[in-house]
């Protein structure tokens, strides 16, 4: 089995969230599909709530606290992003765009992604396509071509087998198909040494 990691990003706010309903159901799905391509998904849950403050002491004072240095380090050495957020007036939530507002400019570059929102109402599913599709079109992420909208009447018992989870399994099947064409991510280490001492005492 190949490795893989995706790290999956949930701005919900509510405690139990039904961001974090969608995100879990997401991840279970892409767990699945990548396995049926020979792939084992490590899943890592970002929940932005708990790193609030620190998103916005960074966003003030330009530097990462350590709970999020650690979120951020993890988008970058991830193969994939899930990204999901509620829809506040009628666009991302606050909290979400700020975290990828720290994001440095080229974390998400040929990243594939995978956008999803939760909303009280469907009528608001198109900020979607309007506002998370350009926002990470503009950091030059791969989004995957099915975006996950849920509404709150979409997570009732009547749905659970409907169009919900057919846009769940389908968007899972896009992003195991991206990891299967794609190498794993390697993070380079800034501080690694690149010459051995042997020719460093050469040129002294
Ligand atoms: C400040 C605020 C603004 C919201 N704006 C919208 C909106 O414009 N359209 C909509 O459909 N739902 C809106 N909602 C409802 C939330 O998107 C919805 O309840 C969401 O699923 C909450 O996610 P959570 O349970 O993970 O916190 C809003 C909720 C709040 C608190």
């Amino acid at each position: 089995m190949n490795q893989r990691t995706v790290v999956v990003v949930s701005a919900g706010l509510s405690q139990p969230s039904s961001t974090r309903l969608l995100a879990d159901q997401l991840s279970a799905a892409a767990v699945s599909a990548a396995a049926a391509r020979h792939i084992d998904l490590k899943v890592q849950i970002i929940e932005l709530r708990d790193l609030a403050h620190d998103i916005a002491n960074n966003l003030l004072t330009g530097f990462p606290p350590a709970a999020l240095k650690e979120a951020t380090d993890a988008v970058a050495a991830a193969d994939a992003l899930i990204a999901v957020t509620p829809i506040f007036t009628a666009s991302y939530s606050g909290l979400f765009k700020s975290f990828v507002d720290v994001l440095d400019k080229d974390t998400l570059a040929g990243k594939p992604v995978l956008i999803a929102a939760t909303a009280g109402t469907a009528r608001h599913s198109l900020a979607l396509e309007h506002a998370l599709r350009p926002l990470f079109a503009y950091l030059h992420a791969v989004v995957l071509p099915t975006a996950v909208f849920a509404a709150t009447d979409d997570f009732g018992a009547d749905s659970a087998d409907g169009t919900l989870r057919s846009r769940i399994t389908r968007a899972s099947e896009e992003l195991a198909r991206e990891l299967e064409r794609r190498d794993p991510v390697t993070v380079l280490d800034p501080f690694a040494l690149t010459t051995n001492f042997e020719d460093l005492l050469k040129t002294m």
